[in-house]
């Protein structure tokens, strides 16, 4: 078990390098969590770890820490009427003449929310030669690798429409699915750390998925992440966040839709 001292320095370790803000009450978390990692390495004592985490100059070692501290829990369509809104905005906007669209999947852990994303916009602007990207970033460098295999066990796909399974999707031989290239050349996966606004894009962008990483952060963090993603946006487009992540009390200028839906005002 972790003694309160190494406890707090892993804590500390977690809020300046990822922004994650642990409790109090996240010891046995910890432990559990930084224990698996010390199997792999063969350590025993909790306090070698953090010694070793301290002094690797590489930072490989930071990135190794930083995936085992957090919950990747992810699904396809995950709180769906999230994708209906994408639709809709999409389709509202092509109605009005654009074509050249940007998202941004703002932790997107194994790749299933951007691909969601990506199959919700194929079927919205399906024929409208539309340019689509999407761009979708994680802390997590393991699950930024599982997203861009994107092969994913039958059951997880489940929720993907049927029309669009078979299009979308390829049988691998040990009987999963793979995202097919069509798909996933919409999406650009890349490594970026919430926690360090301002971001190194420039947008303008039409929707940002932020579901379920902000609990993660303080309200410190949180601020100037809303701040920059109200940057980002195009006027007129819409922050989606977690259902246990209303921004209710933050210091913001975003225009409430409904709850988890934001709005930057035209
Ligand atoms: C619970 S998952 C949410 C995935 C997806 N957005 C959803 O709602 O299904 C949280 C993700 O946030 C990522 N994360 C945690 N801290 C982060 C940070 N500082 N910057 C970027 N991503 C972070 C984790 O690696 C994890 O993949």
């Amino acid at each position: 078990m972790l003694d309160k001292a190494t406890f707090n320095s892993f804590r500390m370790i977690a809020y300046e390098k990822g922004g994650i803000a642990l409790g109090d009450n996240k010891e046995a978390l910890v432990n559990t969590r930084v224990s698996k990692r010390m199997r792999e390495l063969r350590i025993e004592d909790p306090r070698v770890y953090l010694d070793l985490l301290m002094r690797d100059a590489s930072g490989n070692e930071l990135v190794k820490f930083l995936d085992c501290i957090t919950t990747n829990l992810t699904s396809f369509f995950r709180e769906a009427h999230h994708f209906d809104l994408l639709r809709d905005h999409a389709r509202e906007c092509l109605q009005r003449g654009q074509k050249r669209f940007r998202f941004w999947s703002a932790a997107c852990s194994s790749g299933e929310e951007p691909y969601s994303m990506a199959i919700t916009l194929a079927e919205a602007l399906d024929g409208a030669g539309a340019d689509v990207r999407i761009l979708a970033t994680d802390l997590s460098t393991k699950v930024l690798d599982r997203a861009r295999a994107g092969i994913y066990a039958s059951e997880q796909v489940d929720k993907v429409p049927k029309s669009m399974r078979n299009r979308l999707f390829e049988p691998t031989p040990d009987g999963r699915l793979q995202v097919r290239q069509g798909l996933k050349s919409v999406v650009a996966f890349k490594r970026l750390n919430l926690a360090t606004p301002p971001y190194p894009m420039s947008g303008p962008l039409d929707v940002i998925f932020c579901r379920n990483v902000l609990i993660y952060f303080d309200n410190l963090i949180r601020a100037r992440l809303l701040a920059d993603m109200y940057r980002l946006l195009k006027p007129g487009g819409l922050l989606l966040v977690g259902h246990a992540e209303g921004l209710t009390g933050m210091v913001s200028d975003f225009k409430s839709v409904k709850p988890t839906v934001y709005r930057k005002p035209s």
